[in-house]
């Protein structure tokens, strides 16, 4: 089992990565000191898999309940967020139960953001099951649902108390799936640790050491800038575009992708702007290729709805569009950008 500290002082808390660790959990759980009730969130396909698992080693210490919901992003949404909630009023939750989210980002965002307004919060752990949310999504706090005039634009910061990312679980994973987690190991390679794209370019495989330095690095990012009033932004490479992607093809780009193919928007206008040699975009699609990461959309997009939502980003400031650039490939920069930049950059992708 390897461990990755995230120091945020009074919520610091620890990312536990290895295998069979869904075994653990009741014991892993218990040394938090965390006691009474337990509502495992999860959807179908993932219960199926590993719930009951996990329900069982739970259940030696903890009095356990269950609540699922709907597959897909849609259903990171004001309606099962309200059933969530309505679950944990009924069944008598108090501030110190807890929840603990089973599944990829979905699970994880929608539970996260349910444990942070619940009483005001109660205790929170999170049981990633895909690579992007063994990566990426269950570090670091941001929970959120969808509205639908935007993606994860009503959420909270709420860091859990543990992090539980059992790597076997990641078996039952499709290819698309798999490729999706690449989608953002890739964008920490290009945002902070080149050499990252140096391995997968050489021998792609996702190991416990991959996650583990994902997480590391993340886990730095989050500790500097917990609430993204600066260097947070940089794990932001490839969201603007990927995000308008997502929500103009309504969700039929998985987020993995769109945010792989928003990096290439990004490289584009990075190089267009003189900052990084040409050849780094064709060095980029090169590794997508390799790894199964799609190059374009593979539609034809309307480019000015997809500025429009932009337009809707979080990280719009006095009314003008920023997205993260690469000065070089490791220095990631905040950056105004014009519309004919962004539109440019959608032609190539
Ligand atoms: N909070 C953050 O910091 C953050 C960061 C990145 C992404 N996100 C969010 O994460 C979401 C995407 O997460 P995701 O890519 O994990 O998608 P997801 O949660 O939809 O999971 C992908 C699919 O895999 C299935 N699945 C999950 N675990 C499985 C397993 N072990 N075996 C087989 N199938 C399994 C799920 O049921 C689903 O169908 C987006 O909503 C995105 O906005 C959040
Ligand atoms: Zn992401």
């Amino acid at each position: 089992m390897t461990t990755v500290q995230v120091k945020l002082a009074p919520r610091s808390y620890a990312i536990q990565i290895g295998t069979d660790l869904l075994d653990k959990s009741c014991q892993l759980l218990s040394e938090l000191d965390l006691h009474g009730k337990i509502l495992i969130i999860s959807n179908k396909k993932v219960w199926h898999l590993y719930g009951r698992q996990l329900r069982d080693n739970l259940a030696k210490h903890y009095s356990v309940f269950t609540c699922l919901i709907g597959d897909g992003e849609r259903y990171k949404s004001y309606g099962e967020l309200q059933k969530i909630l309505r679950f944990l009023i009924k069944n008598k939750f108090e501030r110190l139960d807890t929840i603990a989210a089973l599944g990829g980002g979905i699970v994880g965002d929608l539970a996260g953001f349910a444990a942070a307004i619940f009483l005001r919060g109660i205790n929170f752990v999170q049981i990633p099951t895909t690579l992007l949310a063994q990566v990426d999504s269950s570090v670091g706090g941001k929970t959120a649902i969808n509205d639908p005039l935007g993606k994860n634009l009503i959420g909270a910061f709420y860091q859990p108390k543990l992090v539980i990312a059992d790597t076997r679980t990641l078996r039952t994973l499709s290819a698309r799936e798999l490729r999706c987690g690449l989608g953002e190991i890739v964008k920490y390679g290009l945002i902070a640790e080149p050499k990252i794209l140096a391995a997968l370019a050489q021998k792609p495989s996702i190991n416990a050491e991959l996650i583990a330095q994902c997480c590391r690095r993340k886990a730095k990012i989050v500790s500097a800038d917990e609430r993204e009033n600066g260097l947070r932004a940089i794990l932001n490479f490839g969201h603007t575009i990927g995000h308008a992607l997502e929500t103009v093809s309504r969700y039929r780009i998985s987020h993995g992708e769109a945010i792989a193919l928003g990096a290439l928007g990004a490289l584009h206008i990075s190089i267009s702007r003189g900052y990084l040699p040409v050849q780094t975009l064709a060095q980029t699609q090169k590794l997508y290729l390799k790894l199964g990461l799609p190059t374009h959309t593979g539609q034809r997009l309307n480019h000015d709805q997809i500025y429009q939502i932009m337009q809707s980003d979080k990280k719009v400031a006095d009314s003008r569009l920023r997205m993260v650039l690469l000065r070089a490939i490791g220095k990631p920069v905040l950056c105004p950008v014009e519309y004919d930049e962004v539109v440019k950059a959608l032609a190539i992708i």
